[in-house]
């Protein structure tokens, strides 16, 4: 008798769950991609305890008729692919169709759709259909899946705590949410909102509500093209900067993905302002034709495959160098603002930013690479100086909001009853059309329920309102350019560390050991690109300690060190000797300098020879630098100043920490009470 059968169709949808449906945040993910290519303009995803009893996602999409609804639920059913050449043309985020049959197959699912003529609610019972009625229902979509994996206790079992699945459902939706900023989305757990992005456009606003303000105030537009591919997105300036790869979000045609070589290219371009092991927080979405990405790599359709990738890796590394250039500039201390409302990451965001910070993702990200969470800048400065009692500049009705979040936010000039006051979750004043008209709609008593206005297709969710805390102007400041330093005239020197100087906006001052070492680095860079290899034997060698680490890396040290004329031997014990060194080391405290060198080997066990350049750069540029506390003479103070001018990144020094801040002319009035 033949022993092989082909498998039912419900066995078949539980092996594709196992790709697809590999925990709650892969159902929100597939749900979400589902509603967008339904042109939803709002989605709105509700979980309870992280995913693991029940997700509602909720759109105002097309919605499906009766006969699609039943279709949806059939392993390859789909809506979006009928030949060949689709597969290789694809503008929709779904295309596999086997989410829904996927989903169906290990959990509870009631799927209640309407496209506006009819409408329908279907019931599935691990992989069987229980019910399925007819009826009229708010226009879109509504799926709500209970009960994952009961059924199947392998997979249950893998489960993690609520909490920890929940920081990845965050994380998902954050970044769909950075990838459609014009769609409104909201996301609660138990019942409690955690994000909501009012679907404005503008991603930076998103930025600031997922880290909040020094990192949304940080951010700078991009926007870039070649003849192939379009990137736009937000780079944050190196100053703020991360311990782990993270905080770089990509997607391409709006689809998020992950992307190591895309990252590389993002680390490479900030390699110039940051230190080895620091990470840049940006959010880059390329444009492409379709014809140029396969998204058919993986079920999870995580991964794509882009042709001419080569071009892509260097137009992302083009864009952040142009946007750095061109918006670059000092610091400005700001004296008078601001109790700033700094937001707090919440529980999960705390937990979130834990697990990343510890590595505690692994198991999520083997392959994914973000989470959301707030997190000071790493260099520990904070440039603004904040005086209690006083609070953000915020628009003055929404001051109100921001201090009683459960307070109806209304635009209108008379307060409306309170059965009239609306879902406020989108409502802001910056989208006041979209408050006004969701201001008609009824209210139904409950105000965590997702309604839908009969008249106006638009889901409106009842969640307190974001206020909007960042100036449009703080979010753009000019550029300085190198000009800037033309104008500077000095005035003297502060606690023999801070160069002070009269500059076209106010008084200026430099930190003249981060100034010297931008100039040192750049200058150093340079003469590491091309060294000669010529070296100069020591009269008395240099004898410096050496950890087991080091000596059993010898050599490997010595291999990734052989170009700049570097060579380590062991001598005794634990100590190593260097009988020559380099030229370029010449201006250099070599005793320092190479110590270092073995210490961050035995640390990191760096052998990146980039990585290692900068690094080899970055300590040489502080050892020849000027030290913090020095007397300077008029002219030596003048020639730190021209040094700046003659680089090419003269704001920030190689650790991303500023060389330059302003108090400008207006805080200085200001803060004397002059208007
Ligand atoms: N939220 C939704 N709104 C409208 N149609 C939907 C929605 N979710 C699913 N569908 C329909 O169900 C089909 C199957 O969905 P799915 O299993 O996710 O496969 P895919 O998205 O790959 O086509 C889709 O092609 C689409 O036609
Ligand atoms: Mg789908």
């Amino acid at each position: 008798m033949a022993k092989i059968q082909v498998l039912d169709e419900h066995l078949a949808n539980m092996i594709a769950a196992g790709e697809v449906v590999e925990r709650p945040a892969n159902i929100v993910k597939e749900c979400m991609e589902n509603s967008l290519d339904a042109g939803a303009r709002t989605i709105s995803v509700e979980v309870f305890e992280g995913g693991i009893t029940r997700i509602v996602v909720e759109d105002d999409g097309e919605g499906m008729d009766p006969e699609d609804a039943r279709l949806a639920f059939c392993r390859h059913a789909t809506s979006k692919l009928r030949t060949e050449d689709d597969l290789f043309n694809i503008g929709t985020m779904g295309f596999r169709g086997e989410a829904l049959a996927s989903i169906a197959s290990v959990a509870e699912v009631v799927l209640q759709t309407d496209d506006g003529t009819t409408g329908t609610r279907l019931r599935y019972s691990y992989g069987n259909l229980v019910d399925q009625e007819e009826g009229r229902f708010p226009k879109g979509t509504r799926i709500e899946i209970s009960g994952l994996f009961v059924r199947t206790p392998a997979r249950f079992k893998y489960l993690r705590r609520p909490a920890y699945e929940f920081s990845i459902i965050s994380d998902i939706v954050n970044k769909i949410a950075l990838s459609h900023p014009d769609v409104r989305i909201a996301l609660s757990h138990d019942g409690r909102p955690v994000f909501n992005a009012a679907g404005s456009g503008s991603r930076q606003e998103i930025l600031y509500q997922m880290y909040g303000r020094d990192v949304a105030a940080s951010a700078v537009a991009v926007d870039e093209a070649d003849e192939d591919f379009h990137i736009t997105g937000y780079v944050v300036q190196p100053k703020i900067s991360r311990a782990s790869r993270h905080y770089m979000f990509m997607s391409v045609n709006g689809r998020i993905i992950r992307s190591r070589q895309m990252q590389d290219a993002l680390i490479d371009a900030y390699a110039d302002y940051m230190p080895p092991g620091r990470y840049p927080i940006a959010i880059l979405d390329v444009e492409v034709d379709t014809q140029l990405v396969d998204v058919n790599v993986h079920p999870n359709k995580w991964e794509v495959r882009i042709s001419k990738q080569p071009e892509l890796m260097e137009l992302i590394r083009e864009t952040v160098r142009k946007a750095f250039d061109m918006q670059l500039r000092t610091v400005e201390i700001s004296t008078n603002t601001i109790e700033i409302p700094e937001k707090k990451p919440n529980r999960f965001e705390e937990q979130t930013r834990r697990m990343a910070e510890n590595g505690d993702f692994r198991s999520y990200e083997q392959s994914d690479e973000s989470c959301s969470s707030d997190n000071r800048a790493a260099s520990g400065q904070t440039v603004e100086i904040h005086r209690r009692g006083q609070s953000f500049p915020l628009h003055p009705d929404q001051e109100q909001i921001a201090q009683k979040p459960d307070m109806p936010q209304t635009n209108s000039p008379e307060p409306k009853p309170e059965a009239h006051r609306q879902p406020q979750l989108f409502d802001r004043n910056l989208h006041a059309p979209m408050a006004a008209a969701s201001q008609d709609l009824p209210d139904t008593g409950d105000r965590t329920d997702l309604r839908v206005s009969e008249s106006q297709t638009s889901v409106s969710i009842d969640y307190p309102v974001p206020v909007q805390p960042v100036s449009r102007e703080e979010f753009h400041p000019q550029a300085q350019g190198k000009a800037f330093f033309e104008h500077l005239r000095v005035i003297g020197q502060l606690r023999d560390s801070y160069i002070l100087c009269e500059g076209p906006e106010g008084l200026v001052v430099i930190d003249q050991h981060a100034a010297q070492e931008r100039y040192h680095y750049e200058q150093l860079r340079e003469r590491l690109r091309h060294p000669d290899g010529q070296t100069q034997p020591l009269m008395v060698p240099v004898l410096l300690k050496a950890g087991d680490r080091v000596l059993a890396g010898l050599e490997d040290i010595n291999r990734q060190l052989a170009s700049h004329g570097l060579c380590f031997e062991a001598f005794g014990q634990n100590q190593v000797i260097v009988r020559e060194l380099p030229l370029w080391m010449n201006d250099v405290d070599a005793p320092g300098f190479l110590q270092d060198l073995l210490d961050q080997f035995a640390a990191s066990e760096i052998a990146d020879p980039a990585a290692l350049r900068k690094h080899i750069t970055a300590t040489m540029a502080c050892h020849s630098s000027i030290r913090f506390n020095r007397g300077l003479t008029m002219e030596e103070m003048n020639q730190v100043i021209r040094d700046l001018q003659a680089c090419s990144q003269p704001y920030h020094c190689p650790h991303g920490r500023p060389t330059v801040i302003t108090l400008s002319d207006t805080r200085l009035r200001r803060e004397f009470e002059r208007g």
